[in-house]
């Protein structure tokens, strides 16, 4: 089975199993104390994405999320852009962010689409001014699958845009970060100086590694 599909299929078990443990590693009694950890999580990374901006006054017009599982942070995002588009490769996470929806997403302003994993094939050239995808190319069980993410992320990414994308860095180390039920899936680590040489050669626009900001993952930002 290649790496695609076995993580497609390990998303689908764990999005009928038990979501919010997959996605955060913690259990939460309400869904409303999951999704507020969603409002913490886009405030830390928005501050850490645009360093020299008051986070309030960022506003996009069109924002896409890599990996939304069921929407924990895209129903706060969507509040920084006129419209999102959150796409994931589970169609059972995609169906749950659905149900949500009316009760997060009064405005109606996100779509939620399931997604093949390696591209965006369904987005034009030059549509997002933002594009973001947190925990989720840590999953996705080979290196050429987060490289084909990148590379089509550029393409979709407008040239006033920013795109921001947490890549593992690291060899994981047992007893820290590592957590045996994501064996199967685990990206191996993408050396920084590897994700610069990278983002070089495929003539990204002022690529740069943020700040370490957990052990064994890495902010790629890249844009104005
Ligand atoms: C750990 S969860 C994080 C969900 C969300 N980013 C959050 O922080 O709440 C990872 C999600 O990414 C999805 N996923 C994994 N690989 C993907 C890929 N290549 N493209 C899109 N979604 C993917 C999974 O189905 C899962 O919903």
């Amino acid at each position: 089975m290649n790496s695609s599909l076995r993580s497609t299929e390990f998303w689908e078990r764990a999005a009928k199993k038990d979501p919010y443990y997959f996605i955060t590693n913690k259990k939460y009694r309400r869904d409303s104390e999951f999704f507020a950890s969603g409002i913490v999580s886009i405030d830390k990374n928005l501050a850490e994405i645009f360093p020299d901006k008051d986070i309030e006054d960022l506003s996009f017009d069109s924002i896409l999320e890599i990996g939304c599982g069921v929407g924990r942070e895209s129903f706060y995002l969507c509040d920084f852009g006129k419209r999102l588009y959150g796409i994931d490769i589970s169609k059972t996470m995609i169906k749950k962010a659905i149900e949500f929806q009316r009760e997060y997403d009064p405005a109606d302003k996100i779509r939620f689409e399931v997604t093949n994993g390696i591209n965006f094939k369904s987005f034009d050239d030059s549509s997002f001014d933002f594009v973001y995808s947190n925990i989720t190319m840590q999953h996705t069980g080979d290196i050429a699958t987060v490289f084909s993410n990148l590379t089509d992320i550029n393409r979709i990414l407008r040239s006033d845009g920013v795109a921001a994308v947490l890549i593992r860095t690291k060899e994981l180390k047992k007893d820290i970060d590592h957590n045996p039920m994501f064996d199967e899936i685990d990206t191996p680590p993408i050396s920084e100086k590897e994700l610069l040489s990278f983002a070089a050669k495929a003539k990204f626009r002022n690529p740069r590694i943020l700040p370490q900001r957990e052990v064994v993952t890495s902010w790629l930002v890249w844009g104005v």
